[in-house]
């Protein structure tokens, strides 16, 4: 994964106000920041990593040391050590609205949303025009489901600047209204043509042409995303399936939130809600606050994947054993599935109301398929998060599920998809 492009600062660094005695400082080490964050864009982040920390042995106060050590940490899951690094990084130059929204950046990469959500507010309190800042409270009052809020934050950073495909990007998906595609489909354009190569604009665009009427500039667009075909292949795919699968009713949505909040209502069922694959714990907190007062059982091992996942390798979206803070209405079952499974259901009675299954693998969520499906009924809504759109979606979720209801027999309806996720919600009939 490449290393994020920290900027310089651009306003003047105020002086430090008292600077360490050399004569106590560790001799220099033999790397420089820019050397180690080659290291950190060549993949080598563990060395990166070390060669900041000695960076700062050295001298405490060097600000690019401090902030990609930071990030590098942050990128890799170390939660606590991230948050001690970046509070040490922004502590440095206070005023700096810079280090605010990088330290928002990293805090909303750890699932740590109330956090960036106050970085991102100081970004902006030192500077009014600060459009990453902006983007960013822009993301997070969507997350919070605040629509109103997020397309006024994005109008902020256009105002700033009228240029930028990436705020384009992000309005889309503020505005995106699957009754009412058009505005979408304005704003997206927008950032294909402030940035026609990237394709995951276009993609966007070519299926906002076809939800608005336009079928012949869809296929135009769709079918000339790269040169080779085999690029982009999964999402074009999963937008022709879901053509064909959506019933009249079926919803499309854009913001992860607000997928998961209509799933816990469609799910009215009695019963239990479960959630495979917690990480940083986002998607959790949404589910709980949208059942509570019922009890949200987590499940996670918290070491990542345990295979790999096409490219990925495994125990990637490890947090080292990390558990996140979560509301009390959560209950976490830390292990392997193929642990933890059996034993809660030999605790727990009752059909599966809700199921959010975020684990990614087709061996995972096969596994709990096996030691639940059982437990899914009539009624029972799964929310699927990666059924969708990979190169490789037919072989993960998506399999893994199609298996699961010929086992059991089941017949199910989509309620909704997110091609912006991947994200599928299914109820069984
Ligand atoms: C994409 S992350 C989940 C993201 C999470 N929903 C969030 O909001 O932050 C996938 C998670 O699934 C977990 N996982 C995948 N397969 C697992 C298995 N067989 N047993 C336990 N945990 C597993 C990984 O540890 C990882 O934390």
């Amino acid at each position: 994964m490449a290393a994020p492009k920290r900027k310089r600062p651009r306003k003047k660094k105020p002086a430090p106000k008292k600077a360490p005695s050399r004569a106590k400082r560790p001799p220099p080490p033999k790397i420089s920041v820019d050397e180690a964050l080659a290291l950190d864009r060549a993949g080598r982040t563990e060395e990166a990593i070390a060669a900041y920390r000695a960076l700062l042995r050295h001298d405490p106060k060097q600000l690019d040391a401090a902030m990609n050590l930071g990030t590098a940490l942050a990128r890799t899951g170390h939660r606590q050590e991230a948050e001690r690094a970046l509070s040490r990084a922004v502590a440095l130059y206070p005023e700096m609205a810079e280090l605010h929204a990088d330290a928002g950046l990293a805090y909303e990469s750890l699932g740590l949303y109330d956090a960036a959500h106050r970085a991102f507010r100081q970004a902006v309190e030192r500077d009014a025009e600060h459009r990453v800042a902006l983007c960013g409270l822009a993301r997070l009052t969507l997350h919070a489901g605040d629509r109103a809020g997020a397309i006024g934050l994005y109008r902020r950073a256009i105002d700033v600047d009228p240029l930028s495909p990436d705020t384009f990007l992000g309005l889309h998906e503020a505005v995106y209204d699957d009754g009412d595609p058009e505005p979408a489909l304005e704003a997206i354009t927008h950032a294909v043509t402030f940035r026609p190569d990237h394709l995951w604009s276009r993609f966007l665009m070519g299926i906002l042409l076809d939800q608005c009427g336009q079928a012949s500039a869809s296929a135009q667009i769709l079918g000339r995303l790269h040169p080779d075909p085999e690029v982009f292949r999964g999402a074009v795919d999963s937008w022709a399936y879901v053509k064909q699968a959506r019933t009249a009713t079926t919803r499309l949505f854009a913001p992860v939130a607000e997928t998961l909040r209509f799933a816990a209502e469609a799910a009215t069922l009695d019963g239990l809600v479960v959630e495979f694959g917690v990480r940083y714990g986002v998607t959790a907190r949404v589910i709980a606050e949208a059942v509570a007062p019922v009890r949200v059982h987590g499940f996670d091992s918290f070491q990542g994947l345990p295979e790999a996942w096409h490219v990925q390798p495994e125990g990637i979206y490890s947090t080292h054993g990390q558990l996140p803070d979560l509301p009390d209405g959560v209950e976490l079952h830390v292990g392997l599935f193929d642990e933890t499974l059996a034993p809660f259901a030999a605790r727990h009675d009752g059909p599966i109301r809700l199921a959010n299954v975020d684990c990614d693998l087709y061996s995972s969520t096969a596994s709990v398929f096996a030691a639940l499906g059982e437990r899914m009924v009539p009624g029972t809504v799964i929310v699927f998060d990666e059924y969708l759109v990979n190169d490789r979606w037919r072989e993960d979720e998506y399999k893994a599920f199609q298996e699961a209801v010929k086992t059991h027999g089941w017949t199910y309806e989509y309620l909704a998809f997110n091609l912006h996720s991947g994200q599928a919600v299914v109820r069984l009939t």
